[in-house]
């Protein structure tokens, strides 16, 4: 499972979840079929997706981009996307749908419900975890 938090992609799948404050987005939830995300349909689109292996990967981390820089150079987008290896595709495709997506300005759904989604996160209930607190967050695992 490819997983960000708010313009950070974590590339490894983690046990503990990060501070409710920060929303934790996957692939799974970025679109649906009928609705996709701006990133998905431009991955589509652009022929970026051959077996799909690196797809989830790929996607999430121009997201974690997108979130952070709206507006970023195709180095930048390369240097996003650097740590996602691709066997298939060549990266052409993959850079081009990413800088694509980036170059739209449209908001995205979690950009437009950020606050609703933190505010739902605010009312899970607690009390099976165990908290893990470092200097800079604060991480809740499941028991
Ligand atoms: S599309 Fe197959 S690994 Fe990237």
């Amino acid at each position: 499972m490819t997983m960000m938090a708010t313009a950070t992609d974590v590339l490894a799948a983690v046990r503990a979840i990060p501070d409710p404050e920060i929303p934790l987005i996957t692939i799974e939830g970025l679109g649906t079929p009928d609705t996709p995300h701006l990133l998905q349909e431009a991955f589509v689109l652009a022929g970026a997706v051959q077996c799909g292996f690196c797809t989830p990967g790929m996607i999430m981390a121009a997201k974690a981009l997108l979130d952070r820089n709206p507006n970023p150079s195709e180095a930048e987008i390369k240097k996003a996307l650097s740590r996602n290896l691709c066997r298939c595709t060549g990266y052409l495709p993959i850079i081009e749908a990413a800088a694509k997506a980036c170059s739209k300005k449209e908001k995205d759904i979690f950009s437009i419900r950020e606050k609703q989604t933190i505010n739902l996160l605010k009312q899970i209930n607690n009390q099976d975890v165990i908290v893990i607190t470092t200097p800079k967050q604060k991480y809740y695992k499941p028991i």
